[in-house]
């Protein structure tokens, strides 16, 4: 759904700037503009600017400039929709709406929330403020919880017999009250019943911090009772799309680049209350590829702790053969186990914030590592078992989606099953000898890929791809006659190909006369080969791959034009190539 741009534009006629950035950082004015700290990074002099006539930012240390939009998107992690929703409002506007269902939709949403915001707020003051509720807080006391954390968290307190539903009526419908999930009908005795009551809830926040979800711990120490229970799904609450403590938690993506996934909400409570503030849960449910997904937004490494028991070790299991899929490069998932019967809530209160943060590092565990030593131990010494281990390792690795980590994974594997077989084992020299030089010879071929640029393994997969399809492409040759590349001698290579071929004359590779050590290179570093060979390519295939390369690397071309106008924006600050700027933007959105 687009917003129109009438729409758009009034936000920011209704909001200079300045205003919007203030709301996070300190400005002074200078002249016609506004100074401050940059909020991209940690520094000492200002070098972030505000020009509220021009309406937008810049910043001189990192490059970043835009307008409100991309400011709150920057700062909040918010995407564009959620902008405009937080400026629409700040701007005192109504919600823009799209058609008659998103209508609908908004006005159940707002009424959902209401419902939940107001539920979570009242019994939040009364576990505040209720003096009759000592059971709750001596159960509080006990857990050694503060004032603090039950504010920061609005945790809330349900009595046994509560009379809200009746409140609420007054102003929902019945029916709304029981699409929230708060409230169940007792069939027997036709009343509503509170879903949480006798106990203590804890709000699950959208990523916007309203509450949308509950989750209940019982108090009162009951058998026949779950000890936690969740808000059922409803229209706006999806167990495995959410995370407790996302809303708060992601606000430090500025600072820090790591975030603790654990099991519990008093986990991410009792780290909290220790210092320790990048913690999410996940509800109680295994993980989801949509939840490390989120969390990889917004943090480049994530570490799952789960509990040191064996529920705690087979959920990390499933966490760990779940995800591997979705690592990519730059990113890390890690696995943190702590000592039996310890969860994080106990392990970090028990030890304190610097021997937890001391306990990651050293005991923290890579996925890919955890993975081969889970099946390493379920592996006995004989060629069957081995090799029930590989293929399963090499099942594991083939799910991952991006394919320079699957070859690394899967190499990772490989060299360590390696090390474990007998024969190299009986002479530990050989063996060691053995590991040194494949490792080396790993790191050398990650080393020469790494002095690559992007641009020239694109190029250098442009290249392969159509080597290894002359035929084709000299019946498609208007496949590749448009293509720009960006390396010279590259570039020489392709209008040589494209030459010869429109020649019209059959040609081999050999006929190209190319420099052996280039051909070498490109046979060895082009990444598309690892995707080549495990698919049987049929001419198709390959038309839609080298399409796909072209595409790249006209976005590569666009991103060299974008940042030739950061630098000269950032020199000349004007209008006309901040325009300019946008619409090499837009069009880089597009492709
Ligand atoms: P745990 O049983 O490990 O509890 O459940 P905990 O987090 O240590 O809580 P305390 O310290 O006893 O209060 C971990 C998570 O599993 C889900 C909840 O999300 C809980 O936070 N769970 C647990 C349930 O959904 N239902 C249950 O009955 C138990
Ligand atoms: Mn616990």
């Amino acid at each position: 759904m687009k917003y129109p741009k009438e729409y758009l534009d009034e936000i920011k006629t209704r909001l200079k700037v300045s205003t919007v950035v203030s709301k996070s950082v300190t400005l002074k004015k200078r002249g016609k503009e506004y100074v401050g700290l940059s909020p991209f990074k940690n520094e000492k002099t200002p070098s972030f600017t505000v020009n509220d006539e021009k309406e937008f930012y810049h910043c001189f240390a990192t490059s970043e400039h835009g307008n409100i939009f991309d400011f709150v998107m920057k700062t909040q992690n918010f995407k564009f929709g959620e902008a405009v929703k937080h400026l629409a409002q700040l701007a005192g506007m109504q919600p823009y709406m799209f058609s008659k269902q998103d209508e609908e939709r908004e006005k159940k949403w707002k009424e959902y929330l209401s419902i939940y915001t107001q539920y979570v707020d009242f019994y939040h003051e009364e576990l505040l403020k209720n003096e009759v509720l000592s059971n709750a807080r001596d159960y509080l006391k006990n857990r050694s919880l503060g004032k603090e954390e039950v504010k920061k968290f609005k945790i809330g307190y349900i009595e046994k017999n509560p009379n809200f539903f009746d409140k609420l009526t007054k102003e929902f419908s019945e029916q709304a009250l029981v699409e929230s999930g708060l409230f169940y009908l007792d069939e027997k005795k036709k009343i509503y019943l509170e879903r949480f009551r006798g106990r203590l809830i804890f709000p699950i926040n959208n990523i916007s911090g309203q509450p949308i979800a509950l989750g209940g711990r019982i108090i009162e120490k009951l058998d026949y009772l779950a000890k936690y229970i969740n808000s059922p799904e409803t229209s706006f609450f999806k167990k495995g799309s959410n995370l407790y403590n996302l809303d708060l938690a992601r606000k430090l993506s500025n600072k820090l680049d790591h975030i603790y996934l654990v099991e519990g909400y008093m986990d991410v409570v009792g780290l909290s209350k220790n210092g320790i503030e990048n913690a999410v849960a996940n509800l109680g449910t295994s993980l989801t590829d949509k939840q490390i997904l989120t969390l990889n937004q917004f943090f480049d490494d994530i570490i799952i702790c789960f509990d040191g028991d064996e529920s705690g070790y087979k959920a990390a299991l499933r966490a760990a053969e779940n995800s591997i899929k979705e690592l990519r490069p730059e990113k890390q998932i890690s696995f943190l186990f702590l000592p039996d019967k310890e969860d994080p809530d106990s392990y970090v209160n028990k030890n304190g914030k610097d021997n937890f943060v001391d306990f990651t590092k050293q005991r923290k565990l890579s996925i890919h590592q955890f993975i081969f030593s889970h099946y390493k131990k379920q592996t006995e010494n004989n060629p069957s078992s081995m090799a029930i281990f590989e293929k399963k390792l090499r099942e594991i690795a083939n799910t991952i989606k991006d394919d320079l980590i699957k070859k690394y994974v899967l190499e990772y594997f490989l060299e360590k099953i390696a090390e474990l077989t007998p024969h190299l084992n009986q002479n530990k020299k050989k063996f060691y000898v053995k590991k040194a030089k494949t490792l080396d010879s790993t790191k050398k071929h990650f080393n020469e890929s790494k002095s690559l640029t992007g641009v020239e393994l694109k190029e250098f997969s442009l290249l392969y791809l159509i080597m290894n399809n002359l035929a084709l492409l000299q019946a498609n040759i208007y496949l590749i006659e448009n293509i720009k590349l960006f390396t010279e001698v590259n570039k020489q290579i392709l209008e040589l190909i494209i030459q010869k071929l429109k020649s019209g004359e059959q040609i081999t590779v050999e006929s190209l006369n190319l420099d052996k050590q280039l051909l070498d290179k490109i046979n060895k570093f082009a990444p598309i080969k690892h995707i080549l060979k495990n698919k049987t390519e049929n001419d198709h295939e390959i038309m839609e791959l080298l399409e796909d390369i072209s595409r790249d690397l006209m976005n590569y071309d666009l991103e060299f034009r974008i940042q030739e106008l950061e630098s000269k924006f950032s020199r000349d600050m004007s209008e006309t190539t901040f325009n300019e700027l946008k619409e090499l933007k837009k069009k880089q959105n597009i492709n």
